[in-house]
């Protein structure tokens, strides 16, 4: 989703920009700009295009100038075009705006402004906010912005400059993050902490309706009233390199392989010092709502929202709690039925997903109790949610989710597991025994990383297949459909995932000789009865993929390929069953050609509705 960046110091602001928004590429976009400020007013470059177009673009016509916005745009209104691409301007070209999210009201307020006589040039929700500014400009920068502000619906981060303040460079926030940073000489803001890790460890998160004044060195930030506050400042641990490629060919396969770690710092930052119990500090829920507890409900949205449907057996099958599962953009809209005190869990690896805000705060509003999981210390839902569960997957580049996929798991493994033993349905003895299987997880899973090539030479064969069938039953189902996600996701290819008992009620007359079905099996419980679905496909000519626990007989005769995972308790399988799925459609995509860690109209972040 869209990147904003700015800068104002003694350095020429235009490298720094360009920087800036390299790291903010993995959000996702299809057009970049920058706009600096000069003696000859606004210089503004921009093209449709990833960052590299841009480069061409400026290469020896750089614009100078120590004060600058970028932005790198996820087209919502228009198409993706060098006009529509940011910075967008007044008339005079006088102010110039970056902004991230949307404008709702913005096509009432563009009829005011063309019966105003202002003359648009894009089809971009933003221009508005350009006009606008000129349009209430009265002298004094701070009133005008506020003025804006109070007009302006939807959420947005906006980054201003103006020849008439050349001294200053202006970022508001609402509904969408904005991070400030500042050194000696120099001050910036970035939607995102990894454009500004180069120059500050120490970053300031703004508040719903803050203002912030940038100046060289220095930062005041006021909030919705106009009156000056402090902003706590937040350290970030995680290094410039943790957010690099550490050669890896792209960000999704370097991150697949950090999935043991991720897997390890997240369980033992849930556990007691001693590594024996679940840590209460952490856990959310105390022993006499637990046992009084009616309901859970899990909102997310994508991939978070499948490890939410593995929480949802988990509960279930270990807390024997009710729990459903919804996609947090349905939610809010269905007039959800909510009792005081009912608990909810939003899955959010990065915390800014507008839908899953916006369900969170229609759970809150309803009179529910939330709690987040998300992988961002600071971020918007982190913030708003009553308790955090953090998962520590480090920084996630690739667009598509795969350690903070199963990050999410693990904390809602350990969730499931507190609870139980809260409402007396295991001993402390059979949770200490989950958790030293859950320790062996991340072993488990580098063993099958050491056997991608067997999962490479795999998908060297299939990867022109045109479309491909997942299948799995109970857990097996939920994990089918986050490894159908992700071969869509990164390599375009069509795929269904299917509850395999629920095939035949439609979707198997799509079958036929040469269909390719993966068959997720690691649930030893429901084998024989995953081996009758095997089989019926089989006679309708389709090639399987077996995906089962090692040591699994009966299997192998029947199909064309088997690829055995590590065995651990059923219940704590897909995390280990995942793996193999991330790595084939990694090897898919790469066989194709794509864009693995920014596919085609994908944002790793999706920060409008
Ligand atoms: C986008 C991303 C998905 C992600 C989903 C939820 O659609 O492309 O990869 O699963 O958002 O993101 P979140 O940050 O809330 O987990």
């Amino acid at each position: 989703m869209c990147g904003i960046t700015g800068c104002i110091g003694d350095q020429e602001a235009a490298p720094v920009l360009m920087r800036g928004l390299k790291r903010m590429e993995y959000r996702g976009y299809d057009s970049a700009g920058i706009a600096l400020l000069n003696q000859n007013g606004i210089e503004i470059r921009k093209a449709k295009g990833k960052l590299d177009v841009l480069e061409a673009h400026i290469q020896g016509n750089m614009p100078q100038g120590s004060v600058g916005i970028g932005h790198t745009r996820w087209a919502t209104h228009g198409e993706p075009s060098d006009v529509n691409a940011h910075p967008h301007t007044d008339m005079k070209g006088e102010i110039a705006v970056v902004h991230n999210g949307i404008i709702e009201n913005y096509l009432k307020l563009k009829h005011w402004l063309i019966s105003e006589g202002c003359e648009f040039v894009t089809e971009t929700d933003t221009e508005v906010a350009a006009h606008l500014l000129n349009y209430y400009d009265g002298g004094d920068m701070l009133q005008t912005i506020y003025k804006v502000m109070s007009v302006l619906q939807g959420s947005f981060a906006l980054g201003i400059i103006s020849s008439r303040n050349p001294d200053s460079l202006y970022c508001v926030r609402k509904d969408s993050p904005l991070i400030l940073a500042k050194t000696s000489g120099a001050s910036f803001f970035a939607s995102d902490i990894s454009a500004l890790l180069e120059h500050s460890r120490e970053v300031y998160l703004l508040e719903d309706m803050d203002v912030a004044c940038l100046t060289k060195g220095d930062i005041v930030i006021r909030d919705g009233f106009g009156k000056v506050v402090r902003r706590e400042a937040m350290r970030v641990d995680w290094s410039l390199e943790a957010a690099e490629k550490g050669g890896f060919e792209h960000f999704m396969l370097k991150e697949i392989h950090e999935e043991p770690k991720a897997l390890r710092d997240t369980l033992n930052s849930h556990l007691s010092q001693d590594g024996a119990a679940i840590s209460q500090d952490e856990m959310p829920v105390g022993a006499e709502e637990a046992r009084r507890l009616q309901k859970i409900t899990i909102l997310a949205c994508g991939t978070a929202c499948y490890a939410g449907m593995i929480g949802r057996m988990l509960f279930e099958k270990l807390a024997r709690v009710p729990a459903e599962v919804d996609i947090a953009s349905e939610f809010r809209y269905r007039d959800p039925i909510v009792s005081p005190g009912d608990l909810f869990i939003i899955v959010s690896q990065s915390g800014e997903t507008l839908d899953s805000i916006a369900a969170m705060r229609e759970a809150k509003r309803l009179g529910g109790r939330v709690i987040a999981i998300t992988n961002v210390v600071g971020s918007s839902i982190a913030r708003e949610a009553d308790a955090v569960l953090y998962t520590w997957a480090g920084p996630e580049i690739a667009v598509a989710s795969t350690k903070a996929y199963i990050s999410q798991i693990m904390v809602l493994t350990l969730m499931a597991l507190d609870l139980a033993q809260k409402r007396a349905l295991i001993t402390e003895e059979e949770a200490g025994e989950a958790l030293e299987e859950l320790k062996r997880i991340p072993q488990q899973i580098q063993s099958v990383l050491d056997q991608k090539e067997v999962i490479q030479r795999f998908a060297h064969k299939t990867f022109d297949y045109n479309s491909i069938f997942f299948m799995g039953r109970g857990l097996d189902y939920a994990l089918a459909m986050e490894a159908s996600l992700k071969l869509k996701e990164i390599s375009y290819i069509h795929s269904e995932a299917y509850a395999a008992g629920e095939l035949k009620h439609g979707t198997i007359a799509l079958i036929e000789p040469g269909t390719q079905v993966v068959m997720m099996a690691t649930q030893d419980a429901l084998l024989e009865k995953t081996l009758n679905n095997i089989k019926e496909v089989k006679v309708r000519g389709a090639q399987v993929l077996a995906v089962v626990g090692e040591g699994v007989g009966g299997v192998a005769e029947e199909v064309e390929e088997v690829w055995y995972i590590p065995r651990t308790n059923p219940l704590f399988a897909p995390m280990v069953g995942i793996i193999p799925m991330q790595l084939y459609a990694y090897y898919v995509a790469l066989e194709k050609g794509c864009d693995i860690d920014q596919p085609r109209n994908l944002a790793k972040s999706v920060t409008v509705e």
